[in-house]
């Protein structure tokens, strides 16, 4: 088969290398790529957002399948115009996107469908956001209601600090169109965890466990970023609460999508907190996690073209889904000064030393080749992911590999899979409680 993958960072390197494993795999392309997935894949310089490109391209190549990676192109409706072209292709529509692309359409869809969530508001005028807030009396979270790259969410430390994100993006157009409307939530406390599940609108198959790291600095100090690494299997999404999860959040999300967008193909992804009160849906993404994809997909025993093409084509009970018992760790490596500004084009050594350790894999999420060389060419540079045994071992091995490598002003959390994060719940008359802590 032809296969293309479209985007250029570490979750769409994982999708790549994993795909590059199965033996039906013809030829293989990413959209744009990267350095390091230009190592299992023939990259094309096509930008994400260029959809007709995207299209004439794959019809020139006869491709067979399309993966989508990032959000962007999903919500631009990059689906929509590979299925009416009669081709196939693993992803929502955009109407169903908007689950990920309008903030205000995901809360008030989950109002709808009686889908626990946080208690909210959406403003387009910044006063009655401000009376709002103040009504509270609780500290809020302030949502972009449109993608503002990772950057349109502000977890308030007081009201003060809550109105000026409200004016800052509807009055200052700080991330333009996408702050013109936001969405005011209570702010709520618990552990969060990442539930991914493949579906092709009928069948859902939830995907093994997993946990980000969205701060920037070890014990979860400092800004919000796209990841700083994770780790599978998360040991809070217990059994119980994976079947409460399925029962009480993702059949109605998917027959909701059903009755309003006609439906849902591809991965969805829940981000939830486990509360007092329950799992409660922080955000839905149409997507895989990034870097969540890069500790799942090595889990995955099933080859992931039968599966792709079995979901392509609504067939996807026909394959059965198969991961393997063991633990996955991602350390993610960024440039000095990520998620602010940062430097690039720097060298980065160590690769290939840290490449031949064994159950260890490094993702490229931002690098270029210079001269025949690896450089810095993003935020996020490096995922380096190591499958072993258990969570333990997977640990030790990540930052063992991590010590190999080098760039100027590299830098990484050295708390990922910290025993802090590894609480188990079970679910007692459908509230949580807490079991056992590590
Ligand atoms: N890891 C969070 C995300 O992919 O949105």
């Amino acid at each position: 088969m032809n296969i293309l993958v479209i985007g250029s960072g570490g979750r769409e390197h994982a999708l790549v290398w994993k795909l590059s494993a199965s033996p039906r795999v013809q030829s293989l392309y990413c959209a744009p790529g990267n350095a390091g997935i230009a190592q299992q894949a023939r990259c094309v310089p096509i930008a994400v957002n260029e959809i007709q490109r995207l299209l004439d391209f794959a019809l020139e190549k006869s491709i067979d399948l399309t993966v989508v990676g990032p959000e962007l192109p999903l919500t631009l409706g990059v689906a929509d115009a590979f299925r009416a072209a009669g081709l196939k292709v693993v992803g929502p529509t955009r109407s169903a996107a908007r689950i990920e692309g309008s903030k205000a359409f995901s809360k008030e869809f989950m109002q709808r469908h009686g889908i626990p969530t946080a208690p909210f508001g959406v403003f387009t005028d910044p006063d009655r956001a401000a009376a709002y807030i103040r009504g509270r009396g609780a500290s809020v979270v302030v949502k972009a209601d449109g993608l503002a790259a990772g950057k349109g969410v502000v977890v308030a430390g007081d009201e003060a600090e809550a109105i000026g994100a409200v004016n800052a993006m509807i009055r200052e157009k700080a991330f333009g169109e996408a702050g013109a409307r936001v969405v005011v939530e209570d702010r709520i406390a618990g552990m969060e965890a990442t539930f991914l599940l493949f579906t092709d609108g009928k069948t859902a198959v939830p995907m093994v466990s997993s946990q980000d790291y969205k701060r920037a600095g070890d014990g979860d100090a400092g800004p919000n970023t796209g990841g700083m690494g994770a780790y599978s299997p998360a040991s809070v999404l217990t059994e119980p609460v994976v079947d409460w999860v399925v029962r009480k959040v993702v059949e109605p999300t998917l027959s909701g999508l059903e009755a309003e967008c006609g439906g849902y193909q591809g991965i969805l992804y829940i981000g939830l907190m486990l509360t007092d009160e329950g799992p409660k849906v922080l955000e839905y993404n149409a997507r895989f996690g990034d870097p969540e994809t890069q500790v799942v997909l090595p889990r995955l025993e099933t080859d992931l073209v039968d599966l792709f093409e079995a979901l392509s084509r609504g067939k996807l009970d026909d394959i059965p889904v198969r991961w393997d018992s063991h633990a996955t760790a991602c350390v993610v490596l960024a440039s000095g000064g990520y998620p602010g500004k940062y430097r690039t084009g720097l060298s980065i050594t160590g690769l290939e030393e840290a490449g031949k350790m064994d159950g260890l894999v490094v993702f490229h999420a931002g690098t270029e080749k210079k001269d025949g060389r690896f450089v810095t060419a993003g935020g996020r540079v490096l995922g380096v992911t190591a499958r072993e045994r258990d969570l333990a071992s997977a640990r030790k091995k990540a930052y063992e590999a991590v010590s190999r490598i080098r760039f100027d002003g590299m830098q990484y959390r050295r708390d990922i899979v910290n025993k802090r994060c590894l609480v188990e719940y079970v679910l007692s008359a459908d509230r949580l409680v807490t079991t056992r802590f590590y």
